[in-house]
């Protein structure tokens, strides 16, 4: 080729081989991060009402007004605490958007991002993308615990952001409140921005709460929240998520936003919206993912994988020391080719391609699906 690549470590993501190679063995997806059964008929309907009443013209280069209001009052109940609908929220195509336009917006040649590791897959190439060096913090198995005396040393003049992520994919661990003090005491009088990918909000389990940087005060002033409707309401492929931050953030924010996509799919964001009404919308996911987790674990208990049940977030890691020792990549493939169950390996989203001998399961699917994975991954 005569053009010099911009990316030119780039593979495909994990994501595409691992489902490609899923279907080719007509395997059990587990890999892939999104549901296998159908989302509410309720909000089909509401999507269909909005397309059928006229809304399919260009939104508002920020989002359709009512979505931003039945953001904003979601945050209100959730979180205490508010974002302005007309000034501080945006809606974009999936959490990615909102991730690529925020590191695009702030993110210069050589400026330094913190990223904690293993990360999801778009943060390190939209980084590079913009000249910025990635600076990674590894975690590790079982418990993927900040160490905050390392991320202070790897702060200084030239680190422009931190990238986080709780609840964590792939790792379904969260940060606890004591995390988010610390993070708010790091970059206290600092202008470092903190973008916190919170596509998992709502996937929060044994009572824990979900710690949103919204929640602290001086973090919050630095901070983009970043959360997916998509996710959320079981429908990935309608590609809508959202961000929020103070005025003048989002202000340099919208300036990319505007000539990146300018605005999102209209009828999708009106029906979510109408959905929203009813906070039940929301309120009842952290008990319906709980229940899949506790049928997944509990189905494979007698296997000879050994876990720690995930915390948030719609994926369970399982270590497969005791099975094997082959690399992550290599088990994962043999387990889809001869067993037909997919998974993705994590050494993919860290530092150095590090082998943790553990693999992510999703457990977004049908009790089915679930049961009938669990049957496989019993008899290794
Ligand atoms: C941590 C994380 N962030 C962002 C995304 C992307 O969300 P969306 O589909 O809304 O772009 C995903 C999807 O799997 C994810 O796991």
């Amino acid at each position: 080729m005569i053009h010099k690549s911009k990316l030119p470590n780039i593979e495909t993501t994990i994501f595409s081989v691992m489902s490609s190679l899923a279907n080719e063995y007509n395997a059990l997806n587990l890999s892939q991060g999104y549901p296998n059964f159908k989302g509410d008929q309720k909000l089909f309907d509401l999507v269909t009402k909005a397309m059928n009443s006229g809304l399919n013209q260009y939104a508002h280069m920020a989002g359709n007004p009512d979505l931003r209001n039945a953001i904003a009052q979601k945050i209100e109940l959730l979180y205490s605490t508010t974002y302005d609908p007309e000034t501080e929220i945006t809606v974009t195509v999936g959490a990615t958007q909102a991730i690529y336009t925020t590191i695009s917006t702030f993110i210069r040649q050589n400026d330094e991002v913190v990223v904690f590791r293993p990360a999801y897959d778009s943060y390190i190439p939209t980084i590079e993308l913009n000249g910025g060096i990635p600076i990674s913090v590894q975690l590790h198995t079982p418990d993927f615990k900040v160490n905050w005396d390392e991320v202070k040393g790897k702060i200084n003049s030239k680190t422009k952001m931190i990238i986080i992520n709780t609840p964590h994919n792939p790792s379904g661990t969260v940060f606890t409140k004591d995390d988010m003090l610390q993070l708010q005491e790091l970059t206290r009088g600092t202008d470092i921005i903190v973008l916190s990918d919170e596509v998992y909000e709502h996937m929060i389990f044994d009572g824990e709460q979900h710690q949103s940087v919204c929640l602290f005060p001086d973090l919050k002033l630095r901070s983009f929240v970043v959360s997916s409707l998509g996710k959320s309401f079981h429908n990935t492929g309608w590609k809508i998520g959202y961000c929020c931050a103070p005025k003048d953030l989002m202000d340099e924010f919208k300036k990319l936003h505007q000539f990146n996509v300018f605005s999102v799919n209209h009828p999708t964001q009106k029906g979510i919206a109408d959905y929203m009404e009813d906070p039940n919308s929301y309120l009842c996911l952290p008990d319906f993912f709980q229940r899949k987790r506790d049928l997944f674990l509990d189905s494979i208990k007698e296997s000879r994988f050994k876990f720690k049940p995930s915390k948030g977030t719609y994926f369970q890691l399982l270590d497969y020391s005791d099975i094997t020792d082959e690399y992550d990549l290599d088990f994962a493939k043999r387990l889809i080719v001869e067993n037909g169950v997919a998974s993705i390996p994590t050494s993919v989203f860290n530092e150095d391609k590090l082998d943790q001998k553990v693999l992510r399961f999703c457990f977004a699917k049908t009790d089915d699906t679930l049961i009938k994975a669990a049957q496989i991954l019993n008899k290794l």
